[in-house]
């Protein structure tokens, strides 16, 4: 190609594929940090590892998602709420705030991080909390209070200053926007500074080429946040176990899904949407510390990468929109190399102290 034409091209490539271009399918690196209020993200990693946030004091947000766990917690289907179960698996939360849905339905937009931990507080099936007791217990532990009044109070505020329990949920949203992905091998070879090793780097090419992950795995957290359907067998424990049923029957009955008796399993997307089309799917998950995370899938029906991308170069499930992928062997090790390319070690987390103060609960469950 003539300079001129190359350079030309360069700059219409520039023009019109930015990273934010609706459908571009691109592996890219982590963003740089988010800027956040700092006090209001100190308040919220207090709050995220305090148990008196949920109704009996018996749990906090890092029970489900623990940090050395990648913030996931390890199990195939989470815990619910003291005498329920819960029919999904817990995600992990390191750059959560990159993605654009929430939830495995994708029942929350990206930007409403504090709606979610509203209704991680609320909800009778993960903390079972309610706004007015929140602010009440908060009350009570005056180093808890302290970093409430400076992170919300304002100037002069003092002991009138009126506490909300939305507060504490935009808080702890502040802190989520703060735990990142520390960056992996992947993210040093996509700016060129290093290579992977070979048999990662062809992965990588398999990745963006003849096995066509990239197509819905794309951007800085390998999500394109669409949902898909891929056939992922329903985990048999849901319907084993009573508890986890009633759930997921009051999950449908909550979205209003039309006939919640007749379902078998999990429908996924369709709960929210109520778009048939959707029956059955799941907003494509991140890619990114995938060593710390599993087990995978929605409901944690996949135990290891091997098996996921065996399930994927399969073709799926009945009913999947992928198709067979003919891979080798050495293609599937390559496509795992790959995927461990994109886990970096956890940062440590810096846990607050467990405050004594005697009133609900108080201790680190
Ligand atoms: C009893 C277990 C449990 C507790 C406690 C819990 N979570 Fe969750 N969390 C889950 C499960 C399960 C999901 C996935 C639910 C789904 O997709 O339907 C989830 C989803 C999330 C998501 C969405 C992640 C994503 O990738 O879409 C965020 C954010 C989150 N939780 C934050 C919190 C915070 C903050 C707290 C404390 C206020 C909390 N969670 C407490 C189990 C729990
Ligand atoms: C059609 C879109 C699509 C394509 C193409 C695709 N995936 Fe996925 N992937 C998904 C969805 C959706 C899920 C979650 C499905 C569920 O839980 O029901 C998923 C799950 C995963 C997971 C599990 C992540 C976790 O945290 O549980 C891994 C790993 C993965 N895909 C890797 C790959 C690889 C490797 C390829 C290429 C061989 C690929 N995907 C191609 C949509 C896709």
């Amino acid at each position: 190609m003539k300079p001129l034409l190359r350079a030309l091209g360069v700059a219409l490539l520039a023009g019109f594929m930015s990273p934010a271009a609706a459908g571009d399918m691109r592996m890219q690196p982590l963003p740089p940090p988010a800027p956040v209020n700092a006090a209001q993200a100190e308040l919220g990693r207090h709050l995220f590892f305090e148990t008196r946030l949920s109704g009996d004091g018996s749990r906090s947000c890092a029970s489900c998602h623990v940090p050395s766990k990648g913030f996931a917690d390890g199990q195939p289907l989470s815990r619910g709420y003291n005498g329920t179960e819960h029919f999904r698996n817990a995600p992990g939360l390191l750059s959560v705030r990159l993605k654009s849905r929430l939830m495995w339905d994708g029942r929350h937009a990206g930007g409403d991080l504090a709606g979610v931990v509203r209704e991680m507080v609320l909800d009778a099936q993960f903390m079972n909390g309610e706004a007015r007791i929140v602010v009440e217990r908060i009350r009570q532990i005056p180093p808890l209070f302290a970093l409430w009044l400076r992170a919300f109070g304002g100037q002069g505020g003092g002991e009138k200053s009126e506490l909300r329990g939305e507060q504490a949920f935009l808080a702890i949203a502040e802190y989520l926007k703060t735990l990142d992905f520390a960056e992996a091998p992947v993210d040093r070879a996509l700016r060129g500074e290093a290579a992977l090793p070979p048999l990662a780097e062809e992965g990588q090419r398999l990745f963006a080429g003849k096995a066509g992950c990239v197509q819905c795995h794309s951007g800085p957290l390998l999500t394109d946040g669409k949902p898909h359907r891929l056939g992922v067998p329903e985990h048999p424990a849901i319907a084993r176990e009573p508890l986890r049923a009633i759930s997921l029957l009051r999950h449908y009955t909550e979205r209003g899904l039309p006939h919640p008796m007749s379902e078998r399993g999990d429908v996924g997307a369709y709960a929210v949407s109520k778009n048939p089309a959707e029956r059955g799917s799941f907003v494509t998950p991140p890619l990114r510390g995938l060593a710390h995370t599993g087990p995978y899938m929605h409901n944690g029906r996949l135990a290891s990468l091997e098996e996921v991308v065996d399930f994927h170069g399969r073709g799926g499930g009945p009913g999947s929109v992928l198709r067979p992928l003919d891979l080798s062997a050495r293609e599937r090790q390559a496509l795992v190399a790959f995927l461990l390319a994109l886990s970096a070690p956890l940062a440590p987390v810096a846990e607050p102290p467990a405050y004594d103060y005697g009133s609900v609960g108080g201790g680190r469950r």
